[in-house]
């Protein structure tokens, strides 16, 4: 295995305690790189490796033990603004390394950081352009707009090969998102009636019950529509509406993907952005922010075999409960009518958190003397089969641009066109409902738009 180098810049932000640094210990507990890894976390604190590791240990939120990387884990202050510190910390990076060694160069940094530091990253040939074994990552959001994407493309493309460029969305590396291709192309049950004549809505739902914990500065700049649906809920849109890709190879995936999300079409009467009760007292949140913590869309596929199916799509911080999936109802048989039987319908649930798994509701006749019928579930829980190995999105998306694996990272094209559309969307206005809870918002979204979610 070759020598790995990763750099994090955003050492002490929540991602790196709370996924990425876990995620790189789990790979080297579980031999899955190479044991000839060092890991240089930058930050402009003055830290010593041993603060730096106290920082981590009080600050992480999960199981992983910090000393699983205390002999690959270095601390290197570095003010972004000053290319002399990257040249010093390129030259602290070439005595460790050779040619061969892959090096991960991680911005887990906000937006408005990237151009700053790729461009660094390149003066100071920290990446050199066309070394396929220099990379660097960027965290979504990818810009705060199309425009501020572009601008940060353009930069990029000057400077590096577009081949190590990996733009990260975390939802592609969970295992029941990239399973959407499987369950729709695999199954003769699926594939047949994947169109607009037998599905009937679908929604697509990231709820949460956390608030924006520590993360206001972020946040408060971003909203869910940026932080969630141009990210994740757009990419597990494009997966269930996209046509049959010409093969299972990413750039083939990709294209088609591409092609629904120009598709999009936002319904502008039917759209709820709110806002948690308490976000204002938030650390590090305007007093008076308009910043949504939730949204409720209704959007269509305008390609043939979606046409008039409408998708909603749902997510927001400091609801019910925790949990992501994409269901998909089905219509009504034409029996159910001629018969009269109850018109409860079919329906797919693709379940992505906490457990996932796919379902399938079934009407069922209820094993009594009576004529009557029941809605039953067939259950398919993969993460009650895996309990202990569930492997986090960030192991596999980590191990992927570790062996130059693209496929699971976002092409700019999808950026673009997402951007593109919520773009449009954020023209329009939108009133902001402050929300007590979810009941609260189920119940406005009855009265508002007459809408079950
Ligand atoms: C991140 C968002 O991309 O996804 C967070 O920035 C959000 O605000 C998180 O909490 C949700 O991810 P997951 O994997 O916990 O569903």
């Amino acid at each position: 295995m070759k020598k790995l180098m990763v750099t994090i810049f955003g050492s002490t932000g929540d991602l790196s305690m709370r996924k990425l640094l876990p995620a790189l210990s789990r790979l080297i507990v579980e031999d899955q790189i190479t044991k000839e890894i060092e890991i240089i976390a930058v930050g402009r604190r003055a830290f010593s490796n041993d603060d730096y590791r106290d920082y981590v240990q009080k600050n992480k939120n999960s199981d992983f033990d910090i000393n699983t990387l205390k002999d690959v884990l270095t601390y290197y202050e570095l003010n972004i603004d000053e290319l002399s510190d990257y040249k010093k910390l390129k030259d602290y990076i070439d005595q460790k390394t050779n040619e061969d060694t892959v090096k991960l160069f991680y911005l887990a940094v906000a937006p408005e950081l990237f151009p700053t530091i790729s461009k660094n990253l390149g003066e100071s040939h920290l990446v050199k352009k066309d070394h396929f074994n220099d990379r660097i990552i960027f965290e979504k959001p990818f810009g705060h707009s199309l425009d501020s994407a572009n601008e940060i493309k353009k930069l990029l493309w000057q400077s590096f090969s577009e081949k190590q460029i990996y733009r990260i969305d975390h939802y592609l590396g969970k295992a029941m998102i990239q399973n959407i291709i499987m369950v729709r192309f695999a199954n003769r049950i699926f594939e047949e009636i994947w169109h607009n004549r037998s599905i009937k809505k679908v929604q697509i739902i990231v709820k949460e019950t956390d608030s924006i914990l520590s993360r206001g500065a972020y946040y408060d700049k971003s909203g869910a529509l940026i932080d969630m649906v141009q990210s994740h809920l757009l990419q597990m849109l494009s997966l269930v509406a996209m046509e049959v890709p010409l093969s299972y190879q990413s750039e083939d995936l990709k294209n088609e993907k591409v092609k629904v999300l120009d598709q999009i079409r936002f319904d502008q009467n039917v759209k709820l952005f709110g806002q948690y009760k308490g976000y204002l007292e938030e650390k590090d949140v305007h007093n008076q922010s308009k910043t949504e913590t939730f949204v409720f869309l209704k959007a269509y596929v305008d390609t043939p075999r979606f046409k008039g199916v409408p998708f909603y799509l749902m997510t927001g911080k400091k609801l019910d409960v925790k949990a992501s999936y994409i269901m998909i109802e089905f219509e009504e048989t034409n029996e159910q009518r001629k018969w009269n039987l109850p018109l409860s319908t079919n329906k797919l649930y693709i379940k992505i958190d906490p457990l996932d798994g796919v379902s399938l509701v079934l009407n069922s006749k209820v094993p009594n003397l009576k004529d009557e019928v029941e809605q039953v579930e067939l259950d398919f829980c993969s993460a009650c089969r895996d309990v202990g190995n569930r492997v986090e999105a960030y192991q596999k998306l980590l191990l992927d641009s570790i062996e130059g694996h693209k496929t699971l990272f976002a092409r700019w094209d999808e950026i673009e066109k997402s951007w593109t559309k919520i773009d449009e969307l954020k023209k329009t206005n939108s009133n902001l409902y402050v929300y007590e809870d979810y009941e609260d918002l189920k119940n406005k979204i009855k009265r508002e738009f007459n809408e079950e979610i």
